[in-house]
């Protein structure tokens, strides 16, 4: 059976290849920063580390044939030790824009350098950068965008995804570098109307100027060229449109999915949940071991209160970092081996749930049950507010 090496495996793509490869028999290796939050099958085995360090990912190549490579870095600097790690046949995720140069084609050239056995996909624009207009969608009925008639081909994240399978388990594939996109061309505008439509909300577009696009990049802490780059890269699509390619149709067998398919699929991220909603999700998130949906569920500068480990007094922790990180603290020597969910209990804006968490103390060998009551408080669609209590029951019942 092959032995897959998956990188980027909690991404939007990489989730959906990890799926992929394990419906075809492949087995599954995925190397992840956080093996607690990747959420990731049971049957995938999880190697923990930095894609930057080359012991890491020797560690995570040792014994597989293939790998998926997805280079997260907007340079190709220190890539080259890493690719000397992985194994002699890669698949790696490129653009479309890969023979301009930049990142992409860095990282395919060092591939050829190193005398690997390659593939190269290069799609155009994920379908899925549109989550970047969900706040927009939530709260207003307005997306403000730079050229809003710049025609672009987006491609679902799960064609990737497909392509990216069939050329992992197939070496007639090897050398190949594979243009993918969407079926067709819309519009910036057209894109925002084809998510109201599944969303059901109308939806106005306004435009937005080169420079305030600009500074609306870099606050989100984009990279000054990239910004400058992607609003003349816009500009020029209003004449010039994203080209249309037949590759995902010729290699998959099936059409490729359109950008109205991928918002019916993803209408719910762009609509304020109600607290039913939130709590039928939190509460599926942890029965399927999938701490990752259950903090997206949160506001960043969630809450959490939870009695002090002494007992008696209270502490507040803000935020998501800093929740993990105290869970982390008091979690260390704690391996959960089930936890079983009653709930969820509505009431108005908040929701209750009771967990029994059966765990053993890998220090000390010793096996305890603990349960807790969670009250969870909901705020336009997002958990802002955790209050927790811990219930002993009366000895002897
Ligand atoms: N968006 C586009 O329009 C577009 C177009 C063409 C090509 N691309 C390329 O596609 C790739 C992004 O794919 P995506 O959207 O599926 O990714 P994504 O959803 O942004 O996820 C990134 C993945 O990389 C992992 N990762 C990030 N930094 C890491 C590190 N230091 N060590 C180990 N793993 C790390 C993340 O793991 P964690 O769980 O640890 O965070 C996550 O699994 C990029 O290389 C991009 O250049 C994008």
């Amino acid at each position: 059976m092959t032995t897959v090496l998956v990188t980027g495996a909690t991404g939007r793509v990489g989730r959906h290849v990890v799926a992929g490869l394990r419906a075809a028999g492949a087995t599954v290796r995925a190397l992840v920063r956080t093996p607690d939050l990747a959420g990731l099958p049971t049957d995938v085995e999880l190697i923990q580390g930095d894609i930057y360090d080359p012991a890491a990912v020797r560690r995570a190549a040792a014994d597989v044939d293939t790998a998926f490579l997805l280079w997260p870095s907007f340079s190709a600097e220190g890539a080259a030790p890493i690719v000397a790690e992985l194994p002699k046949r890669v698949v790696y995720l490129s653009s479309l824009n890969a023979s301009s140069g930049g990142v992409w084609g860095d990282v395919e050239e060092l591939l050829r350098q190193a005398g690997k056995d390659w593939t190269f996909l290069r799609p155009g624009g994920f379908a899925v950068n549109a989550q970047g207009w969900t706040e927009e969608f939530r709260t207003g009925d307005v997306v403000r965008l730079p050229y809003p008639q710049a025609g672009r081909s987006l491609i679902h994240e799960r064609d990737i995804a497909a392509v990216a399978v069939l050329t992992l388990l197939n070496d007639r594939h090897i050398g190949q570098t594979y243009d993918l996109t969407g079926p067709e061309v819309l519009t910036q505008a057209e894109q925002v109307h084809t998510i109201a439509r599944a969303v059901g909300k109308p939806m106005r577009v306004e435009d937005l100027s080169p420079a305030e696009a600009r500074q609306a990049m870099l606050d989100l802490g984009a990279d000054p060229v990239l910004a400058e780059s992607s609003v003349t890269y816009w500009a020029s699509l209003v004449d010039n449109p994203e080209p249309v390619t037949t590759t995902v149709p010729e290699l998959t067998g099936h059409p490729a999915l359109t950008f109205a398919d991928w918002a019916t699929e993803h209408a719910n991220e762009f609509r304020i949940l109600s607290t039913a909603e939130v709590a039928d999700r939190y509460v599926t998130a942890f029965r399927t071991g999938r701490l990752d949906q259950a903090l997206a569920l949160s506001a960043p500068e969630v809450v959490r209160v939870a009695p002090l480990e002494t007992g008696g007094e209270e502490t507040e922790v803000k935020g998501i970092d800093a929740i993990l990180e105290n869970a982390r603290r008091l979690n260390a020597d704690v391996e959960f081996l089930a936890v079983h969910l009653v709930g969820p209990l509505l009431l108005d804006d908040r929701f209750a749930v009771r967990f029994t968490f059966d765990e053993l103390n890998v220090r000390t060998g010793q096996r305890s049950h603990t349960t807790k009551l969670s009250l969870v408080t909901v705020t336009a669609g997002q958990i802002t507010r955790e209050e927790v209590f811990y219930y002993t029951p009366p000895t002897g019942s």
